[in-house]
This record gives C-alpha cells, structure tokens and sequence, in this order.
C-alpha cells in the first residue's frame, strides 16, 4: 500500500486559535480529518503528526527512511523553515521525495520568511492558499504515486 507522510511543525497545533488572518480558522485536526479522509477514499495509508521539536521532527524523518518508507513526505515546518539546517539535512539524507508546504504566503510577509532552507531540495512548494496548500500537496502526491503505479505496471 502507498504510504504518504505528514509532518507539522511548531505552533501548527495551535491552528484555528492562531493569528487567524495568516493561517485561517480550520483547526489541525480537522485539517487532518480531511486528509485521513482523502487519503482513506484512495487507499493511501497517511502517518500525520505534528510536533514543536525540531529533534522530534528530525527523528521522525530519521525514522521514515529505516522502516516502511513513505512514498512521499508532506511537511509544513513552520518557523523551522527559515532556521532549520538539521531538518535539511535529515530529508537530504534519507532522499524520500517531499512537497513543502506553508498555509501563508510566505514571500508576501515579512522579508526573513521569504527564506527556506527546504526549498530547493523539495520537489515543490505550495504557500498561501491556507488549508488548500495541504490538500493541493496532497493531491500532487496521490497523482504522482498513481501515474508510477500505472507507469510500473503494478
Ligand atoms: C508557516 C509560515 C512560517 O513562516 C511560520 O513560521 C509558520 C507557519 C505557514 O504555514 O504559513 O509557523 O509555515
């Protein structure tokens, strides 16, 4: 079964509550439902979780390459973002394709969120459409992952 993996960076947990004008009013788990939801309609097995550690994160990226290794990696990592070499390094490292993902704009903010340290490894980016980017990465995942099945033969 294809497997999609979902990481949250910090302060994604207080969505709904949080500076509603840039990241909307859609709470996480809600946000989550709808992608379980999806990926349920699709046969897609979806791991979503969200964390306020940059090690936690880093362990969990760690961790995907040495057991069932997603398809797929989809992550919004927040602040992390613009800071972050040790998540860079960690998706540099297990080489599992990602899409980044931002609820905000990020170029419209202020100047040092224009700045991503994940971009050019990602194989995109989707910012600025609020809970939308997540399911526009999503549905870029699910189609790529059903275009190789069909391309495999399997
Ligand atoms: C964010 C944008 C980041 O600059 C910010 O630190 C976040 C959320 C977004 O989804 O728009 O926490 O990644």
């Amino acid at each position: 079964m294809s497997q999609i993996l979902v990481l949250h960076g910090p302060n994604l947990n207080l969505l709904g509550k949080r500076e509603p004008e840039h990241y909307g009013t859609t709470t996480l788990s809600e946000l989550d439902a709808r992608l379980r939801e999806m990926a349920m309609r699709d046969s897609i097995a979806i791991d979503i979780r969200q964390s306020n550690s940059e090690s936690t994160l880093v362990d969990w990226i760690q961790q995907a390459a040495e057991g069932n290794r997603p398809d797929s990696i989809i992550i919004n990592p927040a602040a992390y973002t613009h800071t972050s070499v040790a998540i860079r390094d960690a998706l540099a490292a297990v080489g599992i394709p990602f899409v980044e993902v931002h609820l905000s704009n990020i170029h419209r903010r202020e100047t040092f969120r224009a700045h991503s340290y994940l971009s050019d490894l990602a194989e995109g980016v989707i910012a600025g459409f609020g809970e939308e980017s997540y399911v526009y990465a999503y549905c870029y995942v699910r189609d790529s992952i059903l275009c190789k099945s069909r391309n495999d033969g399997s």
